[in-house]
Formats: structure tokens, sequence, C-alpha cells
């Protein structure tokens, strides 16, 4: 079996979901359920015994180590983060926890797992760790892509944090041997995704008639995948990766954040129109981002030409499947909506003008 942590979030959620359709190989989903976490993103594996919840912290080792000793896993995939920007911006503390502490104590908890193995089950274990584009910094419009060797220049709280982490593993790899798998992907869209975040948060305000609150200029350019496909290319990375290796993961999808908007506004008027007039009408430009970095890319050619992966949706099929999502489980929106997001929702644009 592997370990999953993170698995009641978006991307991890989704990962597990897709792990299950395509295999029979049991999971272990060790997630703490913060407000990211929600166990709903699962509710279709209630009841199947290739799943196990664990709710719990992986800053906590003695948890962790009593799953390795219990589950016996040949691999553990590594979701579980703080994940958003802006919350890092207004408080940093839980990044540092979850995503240094936490990353340094499920190393520690590995490699203690992985010296007590021998043979074939030593050798076939691999920690992969999850990771982002923006530990790369912030490109120029004509700089190139993101490789794997690029340096790393983190500009948030958030990225800092997870270069922290991939330069833990990284060293955990090279000091200890531990076998393990590092992904930096471009921003992910698709089912499941917390509305506080660009594309779920415009669709959301957008059927609610709120303000589409865009930052700054709305020039700003993310490279955006469609969830599954980084799910497909961590499976890739699981069978096929070389230990120590790093794989830049995205869509060759570079878009502004207007443009992304736009496109929002388009398939909502073909799919739920308004009688008020065009979603367009809602977009609304407020002050921007602190330290907002404004363009990623990602060169996807290694992982392309040495696991054969490559993205299958495209940005047209994928941003369709996203908002038909979203409006067949508006439920779904409706329970993630609690007072918490509101407090959330207060706090970062009250102050925006
Ligand atoms: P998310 O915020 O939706 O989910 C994070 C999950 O981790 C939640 O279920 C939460 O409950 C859990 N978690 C948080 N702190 C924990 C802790 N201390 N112990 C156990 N569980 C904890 O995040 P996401 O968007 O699904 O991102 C998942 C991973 O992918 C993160 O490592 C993120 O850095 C990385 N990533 C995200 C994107 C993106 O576009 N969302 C792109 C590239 C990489
Ligand atoms: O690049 C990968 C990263 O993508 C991941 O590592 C992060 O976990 C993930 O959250 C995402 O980070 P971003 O900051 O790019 O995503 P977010 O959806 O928060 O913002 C996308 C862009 O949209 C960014 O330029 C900021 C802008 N934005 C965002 C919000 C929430 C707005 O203009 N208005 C908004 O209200």
């Amino acid at each position: 079996m592997i370990l999953v942590t993170g698995g009641a979030g978006f991307i991890g959620a989704n990962f597990v979901l897709d792990w299950l359709r395509t295999s029979d190989e049991p999971v272990v989903n060790l997630d703490a359920l913060t407000y990211a976490g929600n166990l709903e993103n699962l509710a279709s594996l209630q009841g199947d015994p290739r799943h196990i919840f664990v709710q719990g912290d992986i800053c906590d080792r003695a948890l962790i180590d009593r799953l390795f000793a219990e589950h016996r896993p040949r691999a553990i995939v590594h979701f579980a983060a703080e994940s958003h920007v802006d919350r890092s911006i207004h408080g940093p503390g839980d990044f540092v926890r979850t995503n240094v502490n936490g990353t340094f104590t499920l190393l520690e908890a590995a490699r203690g797992h992985w010296m007590s193995l021998e043979g074939e089950a030593k050798g076939g274990f691999r920690f992969h760790h999850v990771s982002t584009d923006e530990v790369y910094g912030s490109l120029g419009p004509n700089d190139p892509a993101f490789t794997e060797t690029k340096t790393y220049e983190p500009n948030s709280p958030y990225s800092a944090s997870k270069a922290a982490s991939d330069h833990l593993v990284r060293a955990w790899h090279h000091t200890y041997g531990l076998p393990v798998t590092t992904s930096n992907c471009s921003n992910n869209y698709g089912p499941y995704h917390f509305p506080e975040k660009l594309i779920p948060l415009m669709i959301a305000n957008a059927l609610a008639g709120k303000p589409l609150p865009v930052y700054g200029d709305g020039m700003q350019i993310r490279d955006w995948l469609f969830v599954t496909d980084h799910c497909s290319a961590i499976r890739a990375i699981l069978a096929k990766g070389t230990p120590g290796e790093v794989y830049n993961v995205g869509g060759w999808n570079e878009k502004p954040n207007i443009e992304i908007v736009n496109t929002l506004c388009a398939l909502l008027d073909e799919l739920k129109p308004d009688p008020a007039g065009s979603y367009r009408r809602l977009i609304t430009y407020v002050t921007d981002r602190p330290g907002h970095d404004r363009r990623y890319a990602i060169d996807a050619r290694k992982i392309e030409r040495e696991l054969g992966w490559r993205p299958a949706e495209t940005f047209d099929t994928g941003i369709r499947k996203t908002v038909e999502w979203y409006l067949a489980n508006q439920n779904w929106v409706a329970h993630v909506q609690s007072g918490a997001y509101r407090d959330w929702v207060e706090k970062n644009y009250a102050g925006r003008e």
C-alpha cells in the first residue's frame, strides 16, 4: 500500500480518487482536516476497504511511526501543506510549521522505516514530495520557462516554506540515501478546488452575483494544468522516476489572470446565463497582492523525455469540465463556504480598494 498525506485537500483527494480508479493498491490517507481538508471530497470512497483515512498531523512523529509500523507502505506521496499564498501573507507561522517542520518529521520517520527494510523492499521504497513552481521565483516576459536547474528564488512566505521543504528532501537523499523524488508543478485547477483560489473563487462569486476581484492589472501569468494531469504525472514518477531526481510538471498553458476570468465569464454566460447580463459586468480590479509574482512558466520537457508523460487535457477541455463540475456541485461549494470561509473573505478582501 501507499501512504498519502494531505489526501483530503484539492490535489490529494483527486490523486486518491484517481489512484483507486486505476489500481487496487490500498491507500492510507493522513490528513489533519484543516480548513482546506474536506472528507466530502472522498465521499465516493465510503465503505471502500482500499481507503484508510487517518485524521492526524504530519508534525506528529509518534503517529507517523505508528502508521509506518502498522501499514508498512512501499511509498509515501506527500501533498500535505498550507498552500494559499494570500494566507501565507496574513499568517506565515502555520506555513513554516506544516511545510517545513512537517516535511522534516515525515522525512525522519520515512528514513527510520526505510533503514529497517531489506532487499527489494528497501530498493523499491519511494518518498515522493509534491512541490510547486513558485520556488523558482518570478519570470520576466521573455525569460525561458523554469527548468529543473533554475535557481531557487522564492518570494512569498508560502513559496519560501516550500523551497525549504524541497531542500530538506534533497538533503535526505544526498546525505542518507533516502530514495526521494520531487515534482515542481504549476497551477492546478479542476474539481474540489477550494474557492479561495482564483478559478473556483471567480466561479462561486459570479454565480452569487458578487464582484470578481482581479488583483492589480490582472496581467500576471500562470501556467495552468488540469488536476488529473498532475495526478498522472505523479503516478508516472512513482512508477518510473529516478531517486534523487526532480521533475517539473506543467500544462504548456500560460495565461494572464484577466484572460482566465474572461474565459470563465464566457463559459458561465453560455452554461448558466444571468438575466442581469454578462458575468463580465462583475469584474472589479482591486489592490494587488503584496510581492505578487508576475509570471510562472514550466518547461516540462524532462518528464516527457524521461518518463513519457504529457498532459491529456487542453485548457479548453479542462476549464469547461471544471465549470460544469462547479455548476453540478453547488452543494459542495455551499458546504465549504462556512463561517470560517466568510471570515477569510472578509480578512483578504475588505482592506483592498
Ligand atoms: P490544499 O490546501 O487544498 O490541501 C492541503 C491538505 O493538506 C488539506 O487537506 C489539509 O487538511 C492538509 N494539511 C494541512 N496541514 C496539515 C498537517 N499539518 N498535517 C496533515 N495534513 C495537513 O492544497 P492543494 O492545492 O491540494 O496542494 C497540495 C500540494 O500540492 C501542496 O503541497 C502544494 O504546495 C502543492 N502544489 C499545489 C498546486 C496548486 O495549484 N494547488 C500546484 C503545485 C503544487
Ligand atoms: O504555481 C503553483 C501554485 O499555484 C501553488 O503552489 C499554490 O499552492 C496555489 O495556490 C497556486 O498559487 P497562486 O498564488 O498562483 O494561486 P491563486 O489561485 O491564489 O492565484 C492565481 C492568480 O490569481 C495569482 O496571480 C493571484 C490572482 N488572484 C487570486 C485571487 C485569489 C486574483 O487576481 N484575485 C483573487 O481573488
